[in-house]
């Protein structure tokens, strides 16, 4: 898979990628993370990317012509499966969008400032529209790490043991039971007796009650949409 996300200022990208699953996965092949500066496309005198709004109000809107010329480039070079745009009226991020998208061989991710970027880029060029929660971030670039995280540690060979991104809260519509590791005694709390037993049946049917009480608890909605959805 690959991902080219374009932002006018990569330098809050660059850490995301460097470390860790997402550093490995490109490492390792599974998956190429482009990120390109939107200000080397600017044309004007003092590489302007953004421009005051027509009809007047606070904050700038990101410019037409610098996104365009760097998103006809890219898609000369290659067919794009989705062009997505990280803005908070987008549809919210949720586990099943990834699980989408991580099928897919070419997406590009842009990621506005200010007040966004002009709504003719939305329409000539935008497919999708996520954001990652109802708040407001400076940028799109944490949101586009966020996403392109979800995304690219569901790519098979990605996590060491494969079936752990299955077992992940959320992918069944629950969340995941409570996790320990040794001591087996820690402040006077125990480990629950029956981890330590051996027994994978008992151990398997434990794990499934606690997530479903933990769901119960803190996120009853997702017991409401059903399982598998
Ligand atoms: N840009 C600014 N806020 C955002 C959000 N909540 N989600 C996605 N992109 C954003």
């Amino acid at each position: 898979m690959r991902i080219d996300i374009l932002t006018i200022l990569p330098e809050l990208l660059s850490g995301p990628f460097s470390a860790s699953i997402l550093h490995r996965a490109q490492q390792k092949g599974l998956c190429e993370v482009h990120i390109h500066n939107i200000r080397d496309y600017a044309t004007s005198k003092h590489k302007n990317v953004d421009d005051y709004q027509y009809g007047g109000g606070a904050g700038m809107v990101m410019m037409c012509e610098p996104i365009a010329s760097l998103i006809d480039k890219l898609k000369a070079e290659r067919d794009y499966d989705e062009i997505i745009y990280m803005t908070p009226d987008g549809e919210l991020l949720e586990q099943n969008i990834s699980n989408q998208l991580c099928l897919l061989k070419n997406i590009i991710i842009l990621c506005g400032h200010y007040k966004g970027v002009d709504e003719r880029i939305r329409q000539l060029y935008i497919t999708r529209e996520i954001s990652i929660g109802s708040y407001v971030l400076s940028g799109g670039e944490l949101a586009a790490a966020v996403l392109a995280d979800s995304v690219i540690r569901l790519i098979p060979g990605v996590l060491n043991d494969e079936t752990s991104a299955l077992t992940d809260s959320f992918q069944d519509n629950l969340l995941s039971p409570p996790v320990y590791t040794r001591p087996p005694e820690f402040r006077g709390l125990k480990v629950p007796e029956v981890l330590l037993s051996g027994d994978f049946n008992k151990i398997e049917k434990y794990r499934e009650e606690q997530a479903l009480e933990r769901t119960k608890q803190r996120r009853p909605d997702l017991l409401e949409h059903g399982e598998g959805n």
